[in-house]
């Protein structure tokens, strides 16, 4: 595998721990490339939190430290992380409670693949969804149920936000992410990189269409989509 792939959460290692927060490498380099990105979609009238906040849903958390990094930069949204894996919650509780603008909500525990009704969310409620790295590292259903939610529980005109790896019509570059994508089928053939146009036509089915796509550091890519 290449030492250019970003890929330190594959094997869901800890390779550093502060205190009880977790730290995934991964998530310390592409935090702020991401926040410089979330700087020009991501917008709130006020500096406090109240019951008219704009809700953020980061669906598969993880260590929590995404949230933590974003938070403080928009003081009136507020952040509610998920994760399906219950063995995350203390880093991502510890994270939440430290943030120094108290909008991080504790986290709750979500797996993508059921409805969002589940977990009490009423449906055009939520005003952005927030993924990163799971798509390519669970199976497809997961993906289906990441934009079947976004098309039901966003409200009209919001946004949801996807992050990591993708192909483009059936083409996977550059080397580094052909080895990385046949990494992860060999450690779970559900899982691998998806193709930009699959994502489409799922989107579209459930209501969304891709708005931007832009170019990350380690050959990642941000995907903006917006529910029509
Ligand atoms: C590679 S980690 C990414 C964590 C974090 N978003 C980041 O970028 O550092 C993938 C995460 O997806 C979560 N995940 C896998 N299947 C899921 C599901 N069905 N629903 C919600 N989260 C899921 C895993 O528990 C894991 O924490």
């Amino acid at each position: 595998m290449s030492n250019t792939r970003d890929n330190s959460c594959v094997f869901n290692q800890n390779e550093g721990i502060n205190g009880d927060k977790l730290i995934y490498p991964a998530a310390t380099r592409n935090k702020d490339p991401i926040l410089q990105v979330l700087k020009r979609f991501v917008f709130c009238d006020s500096d406090n939190v109240d019951d008219e906040s704009p809700l953020f849903l980061e669906v598969a958390s993880g260590s929590g430290q995404h949230l933590a990094h974003f938070a403080p930069h928009f003081p009136g949204v507020k952040f509610q992380p998920s994760e399906a894996d219950n063995s995350l919650f203390g880093s991502l509780s510890i994270y939440a409670k430290s943030c120094p603008t108290k909008n991080i909500l504790q986290p709750i525990l979500l797996d993508i693949r059921n409805k969002l009704s589940c977990y009490g969310f009423e449906e055009n409620s939520v005003d952005y969804m927030y993924n990163a790295n799971m798509i390519h590292i669970s199976p497809y259903d997961c993906t289906i149920g990441l934009f079947e939610n976004a098309g039901i529980y966003l409200k009209s005109e919001a946004l949801m936000i996807t992050y990591g790896p993708y192909s483009k019509d059936g083409v996977i570059t550059p080397e580094s992410n052909i080895q990385f994508d046949a990494s992860l089928r060999s450690r779970n053939p559900l899982w691998g990189i998806r193709d930009i146009n699959d994502l489409v036509k799922l989107a579209e089915d459930n209501n969304l269409s891709l708005v931007d796509t832009i170019e990350m550091p380690a050959n990642n890519k941000t995907l903006i989509w917006k529910k029509n």
